[in-house]
């Protein structure tokens, strides 16, 4: 007898909705998508309760007929392709005809419509079930109300991560969506709450004011090109401005937010010579071409997308970018030639300024003399290549790396800082507005009693009214971005990481600052900063502070012995 059978078709939605389905924001992200599909000129989208309790999306788009709005509910019903040849030629957001009879299988769902010269009425689904079939009235478009998502489904349940997750996920994809079609008006509430809201005119620079906030686009850089009939617009951020990770690079092409590997590595390619190690830019970048160059169907969410002619896409990108930030002035230092004392040329290659660190060193030689065992007594001898200061003693030749040594000085001098509970609080006279986007402001809300106990304080406008005494006030910035991608990352605040986080980051920064010159002192503060390390022979990033060449070793190499 056989066993397999065909699985019941409510049965198959429900599987398949897992897919398409998997939390709130990914009905929110369908709903609008269908909405844009439907050529809204405004869409609006409320959420309650996360999204668990409720989501609404409205549009003023084409509407739908009776017969369509019962068809809408079935799986591989769509309007929007036909046949093989419409696959290659894809100009909706959707094209597979899935999404709707997904989330109706997994909630309750009640579909408003009204077709230019047509009445509205309203169809009612409950777990893939039709309910109910009435008049209403509504303006031409769409409202979709879907509740008690995963009502039948309970399993789901667990994939949902806090209230805080989820609502950040729905603004992602909300902001996605948004910065993706500047002539939409689209806006977003959360419990009655305005949220984010675009005034749809195509002002894309507007547009990234009011997703990211005005302090964002400060020093943006905007370049355009068109090779081979594409056209490339670049909104670039101002590199000082860094994440921890590269998912603020949104790539747009054809009005569709995608994901493609190359074309990110090309942006962050493009940026490299203006960021830290492991930072990473903010970048828009709009790409429009011929959509038979381009393969949307690869993946079932639709995000990663393939190019016929990436690696010449990639390479365009990256010049482009690099021309762009070329022209604006950022703080990168000129290698300069610096006379020392002895008349001897040095380059200095800086990755600290000694002004900056001086304070470090001062603080550091106050503590007792106490010489760590691991680094020998040596003598000074001089500087190669500007970087690599030159000691020597009865056993070899010492090479110490300026910068890597300075690093760990100051990444050790921060993590104790960090780690000490009784820090008191500096007082700001005037309050402080940080260089963060509105995302951040958002975890800032959100964790504002756990920053109070690091020593960030903050006003009821998110001005920051308060910082630790530790924290120079020109690291305010750098620290806040550290907070809020650790924010991002850990879903919380993990003190252990954020103190080697944030020690490393402070401890790094200035790697692209002014040339400064060390000068003997100098050096004899640096070498006995070093030996109170407690780990001295690396630099927070792992690369060793001190190489030993031994006598043996020297002599090896003049072969005087074998
Ligand atoms: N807001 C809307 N306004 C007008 N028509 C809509 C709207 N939402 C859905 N539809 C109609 O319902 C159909 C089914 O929508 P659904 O989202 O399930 O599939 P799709 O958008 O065609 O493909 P995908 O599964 O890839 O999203 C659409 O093809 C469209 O004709
Ligand atoms: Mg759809």
């Amino acid at each position: 007898m056989s066993i397999i059978k065909i699985l019941d078709p409510k049965l198959a939605n429900m599987i398949a909705a897992g897919e398409v389905v998997d939390r709130p924001a990914s009905v929110i992200k369908e709903l609008i998508e269908n909405a844009i599909d439907a050529k809204s000129t405004a869409i609006s989208v409320e959420v309650f309760d996360m999204g668990m309790k409720k989501m609404v999306v409205t549009d003023d788009g084409i509407g739908m007929d009776k017969e369509d709005a019962h068809l809408a509910f079935q799986r591989h019903a769509t309007s929007k392709i036909k046949d093989e040849i419409d696959l290659n030629h894809i100009h909706t957001l959707g094209f597979r005809g899935e999404a709707l009879a997904a989330i109706s299988s997994v909630s309750k769902i009640s579909l408003k419509t009204r077709q230019k010269d047509g009445f509205g009425f309203e169809v009612i689904y409950h777990g893939g079930h039709f309910v109910e079939e009435k008049t209403a009235s509504l303006n031409v478009g769409t409202i979709i109300e879907v509740e008690d998502l995963f009502y039948n489904t309970p399993a789901r349940f667990k994939y949902i991560k806090s209230d805080f997750a989820e609502k950040q996920a729905i603004i992602d994809i909300f902001d996605r969506l948004a910065l993706a079609n500047p002539k939409i008006r689209m806006k977003l509430s959360m419990d009655d709450k305005l949220i984010k809201e675009t005034y749809g005119n195509g002002d894309f620079y507007l547009l990234i004011d009011q997703i990211y906030g005005q302090q964002i686009t400060k020093n943006m850089t905007i370049v355009h090109d068109s090779i081979q009939k594409m056209n490339l617009s670049c909104y670039l951020i101002s590199p000082q401005i860094s994440r921890s990770k590269r998912k603020d690079i949104s790539i747009f092409v054809n009005g569709r937010y995608i994901k493609n590997y190359v074309l990110t590595q090309a942006v962050i390619e493009g940026y490299h010579s203006y960021m830290m190690i492991n930072k990473y830019p903010i970048a828009f970048i709009h790409i429009d071409m011929d959509p038979q160059l381009i393969d949307v169907n690869v993946h079932p969410q639709k995000y990663e997308v393939k190019f016929v002619n990436e690696s010449v896409l990639a390479y365009t990108l990256t010049t482009l970018i690099q021309k762009g930030l070329n022209k604006k002035s950022h703080p990168i230092p000129d290698q300069k030639v610096i006379k020392l004392e002895e008349e001897k040329p040095i380059y200095v290659q800086p990755s600290f300024t000694f002004e900056e660190t001086k304070l470090i060193l001062e603080d550091s030689s106050k503590h007792d003399k106490q010489n760590n065992p691991k680094i020998p007594e040596f003598d000074y001898i001089g500087i190669f290549s500007g970087t690599y200061l030159l000691f020597q003693n009865q056993d070899g030749l010492f090479l110490m790396d300026q910068h890597a040594a300075m690093e760990r000085i100051r990444y050790e001098h921060y993590f104790k800082a960090l780690g000490n509970p009784t820090h008191t609080v500096k007082q700001h006279i005037v309050s402080y507005q940080p260089t963060l986007t509105r995302h951040d402001f958002l975890r800032i809300e959100h964790y504002q009693k756990e920053l109070e106990k690091m020593g960030y304080y903050f006003n009821k406008e998110l001005e920051l009214t308060g910082i630790p005494t530790w924290l120079r006030e020109d690291e305010i910035e750098l620290s806040l971005q550290t907070i809020v991608s650790m924010l991002e990352e850990q879903k919380g605040i993990d003190l252990s990481i954020l103190r080697d986080h944030l020690a490393k980051d402070i401890s790094c920064k200035g790697s692209i600052r002014a040339n400064q010159h060390i000068n003997r002192k100098e050096v004899d503060a640096l070498v006995s900063a070093l030996r109170r390390c407690e780990n001295p022979y690396t630099c927070p990033h792992g690369r060793p502070t001190l190489i030993k060449l031994s006598h043996y070793e020297i002599e090896k190499m003049f072969k005087r012995v074998l």
